[in-house]
């Protein structure tokens, strides 16, 4: 596990000023292009929900970076991946939240009949950073009758205290800043 952490964190780079100024940008770019440290933010994420929860209806991802984490967990469980995106993005009838950023305000949409009420469910993202976003989509499953077992992401911007406003909401992260 210690030295899998270390792979990890050792893919993760710093953009000073990135996308504003005076915001320090955590990129987790260089995990996506080495298997090895994929493979390790895989085997940590399985890890973790097979210790932790004995049942998992569905990983909901959010857009966009949680997309490319959530269906390679989903399928390591072998349960389902859904998608919260932005808003306009999804077809059909939907249910959306309105969220502020780090850098700015967005809008989180699902499709209405993605969960079914009861369904467990965990959520999924590249990082956390004042929780906007993992709140909205922790919003929008509420919505939805679902029953939200926690939430998954790589890195946690610690000072930004998102762990804080998700409360009740358990976050598990693979690297804190
Ligand atoms: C980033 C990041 C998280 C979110 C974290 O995505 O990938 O989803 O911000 O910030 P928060 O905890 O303050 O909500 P962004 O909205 O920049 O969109 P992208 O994934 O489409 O680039
Ligand atoms: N990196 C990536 N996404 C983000 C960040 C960051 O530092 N802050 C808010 N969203």
């Amino acid at each position: 596990t210690q030295s899998k952490l270390q792979l990890v964190h050792a893919h993760i780079r710093a953009f000073p000023d990135f996308p504003k100024k005076g915001i320090l940008f955590r990129d987790i770019c260089p995990i996506l292009k080495d298997p090895a440290a994929l493979k390790a933010v895989i085997d940590l994420f399985e890890e973790h929900v097979r210790k932790n929860y004995c049942h998992v209806d569905l990983i909901v991802g959010l857009d966009a970076r949680g997309f490319l984490f959530g269906p390679l967990l989903a399928q390591r469980l072998g349960v389902g991946f859904v998608l919260v995106r932005k808003k306009g993005k999804l077809p059909g009838a939907t249910v959306s939240v309105a969220y502020d950023l780090e850098y700015g305000k967005a809008e989180a949409e699902i499709q209405e009949d993605a969960v079914i009420p009861g369904q467990k469910v965990l959520l999924i993202d590249d990082l956390l950073a004042t929780g906007g976003t993992l709140f909205a989509a922790y919003e929008l499953m509420k919505k939805q009758q679902a029953e939200v077992l926690g939430s998954l992401v790589v890195v946690e911007l610690k000072e930004l205290n998102g762990i804080d406003k998700l409360r009740p909401l358990s976050v598990f992260s693979l690297v804190q800043y």
